[in-house]
């Protein structure tokens, strides 16, 4: 198959072009891989001329408007090199009889890793404490942090990521609080943490985790009211989605010394900006800005899933779909199922 694939990064290449030469369950011939820079959106759309295929990602904006269009260009397929599927319109997407493939999977562990990684670093203040010591400033003022251990840590979304997340923090000696819909008891008392409503939660945990997806439901599930209900000196840690967070309450949060410190892996408004690099530039975005004032602030740019494990199974698996849709077969990753 011919596939046009969106918003390139270097990182990921060479992990598509091993797993193209490699022998697959159900072919062994390569596909044709057309790498572009653009991020796929409906003014980028009609580079996809002349393929079956489009390979998205994160960032990209696969409105109804994009789709009508890659359906008028003849894409018949949309594999998307995520899990998340909030940047797609999949209702669109069925209109125009586009099926869409995602990496349902790639690894829990490297981002629920880079949770625990964020979460260390900003509580221990590492970071700072880096740029100190380059500086061969060895002081310790301003570098205390505090034991997790007995701490109250807060997990909502408990699925795939948020397990790994809960059973690491359950390892450190923390009392580990689940909020799902789904109810996860068995989960629980597996790793001995205890299914919450969401406002006791927030109103305990010293830490607080996001890892459910971002829907109409969950779009700004922490805004100023959800803000002030947590503990006073809380930590939030956000590897799901940026608009998890509404960002505006979360300055004031921080601003006013409620909030203890953020750590946030995603931005509500983080396309045009993470992945690029701005240095010469800097950034437009004046929220982001006063964010990145905060010294209780950790941001990193969307790079949870950056593992070689991960990796190489986001291009094993769009490559795995791109076999079965081109020989009929059922898709294993499908992003909704076909009535
Ligand atoms: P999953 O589908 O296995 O688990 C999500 C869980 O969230 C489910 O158990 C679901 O019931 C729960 N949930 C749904 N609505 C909820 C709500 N209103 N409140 C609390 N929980 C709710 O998904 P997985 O694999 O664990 O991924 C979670 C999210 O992590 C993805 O949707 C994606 O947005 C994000 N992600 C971020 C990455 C990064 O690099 N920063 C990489 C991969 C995923």
């Amino acid at each position: 198959m011919k596939i046009a694939i969106f918003d390139t990064h270097k990182f990921e290449k060479s992990y598509f072009e091993t797993a193209n030469q490699q022998p697959r369950a159900h072919s062994s011939t390569p596909h044709r891989i057309t790498w572009l820079d653009a991020r796929l959106n409906s003014q980028t759309a009609r580079l996809a001329v002349g393929h079956d295929a489009v390979g998205s990602f994160v960032n990209d904006r696969v409105d109804a408007e994009t789709c009508s269009q890659l359906a008028a260009l003849g894409v018949r397929l949309i594999a998307l090199r995520c899990a998340g599927t909030n940047h797609v319109d999949l209702q669109a997407a069925r209109l125009h009889k586009l099926q869409v493939v995602r990496v349902p999977e790639y690894s829990p562990h490297a981002v629920a890793e880079h949770a625990v990684a964020l979460l260390l670093t900003l509580n221990r203040k590492i970071h700072r404490a880096h740029n100190r010591v380059r500086e061969m400033n060895f002081s310790l003022d301003g570098l205390v942090g505090f034991d997790l251990y007995k701490k109250t840590v807060g997990v909502i979304g408990v699925g795939r990521i948020g397990q790994v997340f809960a059973q690491i923090m359950s390892g450190f000696g923390t009392e580990v609080l689940l909020f799902d819909p789904q109810t996860p008891t068995a989960f629980a008392a597996k790793v001995g943490a205890r299914v919450t409503s969401l406002e006791e939660l927030l109103q305990r945990s010293d830490v607080i985790s996001l890892h459910c997806p971002l829907n109409e439901q969950t779009r700004h599930m922490l805004d100023a009211q959800r803000f002030y209900q947590m503990k006073p000196g809380a930590m939030i840690v956000n590897t799901g989605r940026g608009a998890l967070i509404e960002t505006r309450a979360l300055i004031q949060a921080l601003k006013s010394g409620r909030l203890g410190g953020a750590a946030l892996d995603v931005y509500e408004e983080e396309a045009g900006v993470f992945f690029e690099d701005l240095s010469e530039r800097g950034v437009n975005d004046d929220q982001l800005a006063r964010l990145l004032t905060f010294p209780n602030v950790l941001i990193t740019s969307h790079q949870a899933f950056l593992t070689h494990e991960a990796l190489t199974a986001i291009a094993q698996t769009t490559l795995q779909s791109l076999d079965e849709f081109e020989s009929g077969r059922p898709l294993s990753s499908p992003a909704f199922t076909s009535r």
